[in-house]
């Protein structure tokens, strides 16, 4: 099969496999943390602040529509949806992966839909980090983006059987792009994660923001996995760094660093732990999917209510407050964090 019909067959099954739910079969592990219940709270659901900035960027609510699609005909479709409901919620919202649309011009419609249908709102590029600066400046003229998303894939890649081998340079490849770009890089996982001693390299490339992209959610090793009949991946379905570990990680050993929040942060009260944990905001890509077509805006709706709910019952009004409220962290989440070195009452104590 020609490369551009193996990746429009691939983004096709991606979107089918995704929605079927390939998932981690392990716990997110955001159950692991308790938040602090305030009986004296005053502050109503409707009165919380929102309000966050990403990549310097003042936006509505610290949640994303996270990076999935585009390069077939299936993904104009999704694309379109999910640009209208991010203009609706006043989102900020990423495409997935470009390259599909710099190789071939008449698949580019099925990106700059996101543009048509939200032409005000913040839209992120979304290019692999391997690409060259000028595959860059072309993605994010594409579609007129504020901000250049590039992934990390190492694991989708060594388990596809079209997967490419690495090539050196990666992070010099990155600060070029970061040096070179008019608009801030974020770079993100797709799902494995990405500890703080990464973080701290790929900020010192120039990068603005990270997001961690955990595992919990979306699973690619299985999702790469059940495209072919070869069975050698399945002790890599649960690899990778949990979200909240992340979290955890760049809160104690990188907190001068933006990072945001994806990866299985499927519910707004999953939301507010990322946020407690010092994320900037939250991206969803699999649940957003799941409940396309038609409980999309539901879906939202109801995420944003969580989230409003949840601080209204912390007493914060605001999403700065969240960030020194008392966290408990217990089960296999305090567990992994002591491994890393990290004493949760850290966050068990802070706040007074
Ligand atoms: C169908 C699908 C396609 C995806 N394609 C991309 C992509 O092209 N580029 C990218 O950076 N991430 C991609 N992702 C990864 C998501 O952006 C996100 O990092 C990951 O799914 C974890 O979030 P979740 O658990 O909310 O799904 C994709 C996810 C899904 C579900």
């Amino acid at each position: 099969m020609k490369v551009n019909k193996l990746r429009q067959q691939r983004k096709k099954e991606h979107l089918l496999l995704a929605r079927r739910g390939a998932r981690c079969s392990f716990a997110s592990l955001f159950s692991d943390i308790r938040l602090p219940h305030n009986c004296l709270t005053e502050v109503n659901p409707h009165d919380v602040d929102l309000r966050a900035t990403l990549c310097g960027y003042s936006v509505a609510a610290p949640l994303y529509l996270n990076a999935m699609t585009g390069g077939t005909l299936a993904a104009e479709h999704v694309n379109r949806q999910l640009a209208r409901a991010a203009a609706k919620f006043n989102l900020p919202i990423a495409v997935g992966s470009q390259s599909s649309g710099l190789r071939s011009r008449g698949l580019r419609f099925t990106y700059q839909v996101v543009r048509k249908y939200n032409p005000h709102g913040l839209i992120m590029a979304n290019l692999s980090a391997h690409a060259s600066l000028r595959e860059a400046r072309a993605a994010v003229e594409m579609l007129e983006a504020q901000i250049l998303q590039l992934h990390l894939n190492p694991v989708q890649e060594f388990i596809m059987p079209e997967g490419e081998c690495i090539p050196p340079g990666l992070v010099d490849n990155i600060a070029d792009i970061c040096a070179g770009l008019s608009v801030p890089v974020l770079v993100k996982e797709v799902g494995f994660g990405i500890g703080s001693a990464q973080a701290k390299i790929l900020a010192a490339a120039g990068v603005k923001a990270i997001d961690v992209s955990g595992s919990g959610g979306t699973n690619f090793a299985r999702i790469e996995g059940r495209r072919n009949a070869s069975t050698w991946w399945k002790p890599l379905a649960d690899w990778g760094l949990p979200t909240p570990l992340c979290l955890i990680d760049l809160a104690v050993n990188a907190s001068d660093l933006e990072y945001l929040a994806s990866g299985g942060v499927d519910d707004g009260i999953r939301a507010l732990k990322c946020l407690a944990l010092g994320a900037g905001a939250v991206g969803i890509a699999g649940a957003v999917l799941r409940a396309l077509p038609a409980g999309v805006e539901d879906f939202l709706s109801a995420y944003l209510r969580q989230l409003r709910v949840g601080m209204a019952l912390l007493g914060a009004a605001a999403v700065a407050d969240l960030r020194t409220i008392p966290l408990y962290i217990t089960g296999t989440l305090r567990d992994l964090a002591l491994a890393r070195g990290i004493d949760p009452a850290f966050f068990g104590t802070r706040g007074g």
